[in-house]
């Protein structure tokens, strides 16, 4: 089963088995990961699950666009990196993903 990592602003890493399908939000809702919220529950519409993806996993994820982008664009912390973790669907390619969770969401 393939697994993800989140690691929080601290540091502390979170890891999480994952099944395919689901997306990087509900994995952490699953294993209770600090920091994600979802207070929207993956409707795009509240950013509370706000992550920075990995520099070295950005090309495989791929960047925010359309209404995430403009959710993002209000966002603390946002940068280059960001995505909404509900709209990051999990696949067997994406197996060791590294997601942070900015610091604005504890
Ligand atoms: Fe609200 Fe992702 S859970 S935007």
């Amino acid at each position: 089963m393939p697994h993800i990592v989140f690691i929080d602003p601290d540091g502390q890493e979170f890891q999480v088995l994952v099944g395919t399908g689901m997306t990087a939000m509900e994995a952490a809702i699953t294993r209770e990961v600090p920091g994600i919220d979802a207070d929207c529950g993956g409707s795009c519409t509240c950013s509370t699950c706000h992550v920075h993806v990995d520099q070295d996993w950005i090309d495989r994820v791929g960047r925010a666009r359309g209404m995430e982008e403009d959710i993002l664009d209000f966002a603390v912390n946002s940068n280059d990196y960001s995505r909404l973790s509900c709209q990051i669907r999990l696949t067997p390619e994406l197996d060791g993903l590294r997601l942070f969770i900015p610091r604005w969401q504890r």
